[in-house]
C-alpha cells in the first residue's frame, strides 16, 4: 500500500479538499487497494472539527464528500506515510522542521516530502495552492480546480513511478 499523506495549515480547507478529490480519483481507477490517502494540518487550530462548510459546498457541487475531521500532523506520520504533500511553501518548512524531530526520536522512515503545487500544470510561478480561509467563495472554486488538476498528475506519477515498477 502506498500512503499519501495532505498538509494544509488548518486541515479544514485545503488539505481535506485534496484528500476528497485525489480518493475519488483512485476510486475512480480502482486502486484503492493500491493507494491511500489521509490529511493533516501543522496547526492544531481546528482539531476535531469537520472542514470548513465552504470547502464542503465546494465539494459537494462537484460530487464529492468530505468527511475528514481536522487532526494535527504528529512525528508518527513520518513512519505511516510514504508520500507527504505540502499545500504551501510556510507550511513545507514545518513539516521539514517536524521530520528533524521526528528522527530525533528515532523515526528514520523518510516519507518523500513535495509540493501540492508542483504537480499542477497550470501553476506558471506560483508554489502554493492558495490558502481560501479568509476570502470569497471563489477561492474555494479555484482551490478545487488547483487541486483537480493537481491531483490527476500526482496520482499519474504514482502509477508511473511505484506501481508500473512493482
Ligand atoms: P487550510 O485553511 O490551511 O487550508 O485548512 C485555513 C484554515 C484555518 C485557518 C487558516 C487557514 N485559521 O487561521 O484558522
Amino acid at each position: 500500500m502506498i500512503n499519501v499523506l495532505f498538509v494544509c495549515l488548518g486541515n479544514i480547507c485545503r488539505s481535506p479538499m485534496a484528500e476528497g478529490v485525489f480518493q475519488h480519483l483512485v476510486k475512480e481507477r480502482g486502486l484503492q487497494d493500491q493507494i491511500s490517502c489521509d490529511s493533516a494540518g501543522t496547526s492544531g487550530f481546528h482539531a476535531g472539527e469537520e472542514a470548513d462548510e465552504r470547502m464542503r459546498a465546494t465539494a459537494t457541487a462537484h460530487d464529492i464528500t468530505l468527511t475528514h475531521r481536522s487532526r494535527k500532523l504528529v512525528i508518527e506520520d513520518y513512519a505511516a506515510f510514504d508520500y507527504i504533500l505540502s499545500m504551501d511553501d510556510a507550511n513545507l518548512d514545518i513539516i521539514l522542521a517536524l521530520q528533524k524531530k521526528a528522527a530525533q526520536a528515532g523515526i528514520t522512515d523518510s516519507p518523500k516530502i513535495l509540493m501540492m503545487r508542483s504537480f499542477d500544470p497550470d501553476a506558471g510561478e506560483d508554489t502554493d495552492v492558495p490558502d481560501p480561509y479568509y476570502g470569497g467563495l471563489n477561492g474555494f472554486e479555484e482551490v478545487y480546480y488547483i487541486l483537480a488538476r493537481a491531483s490527476e498528475n500526482f496520482l499519474e506519477f504514482l502509477v508511473e513511478r511505484e506501481l508500473k515498477a512493482a
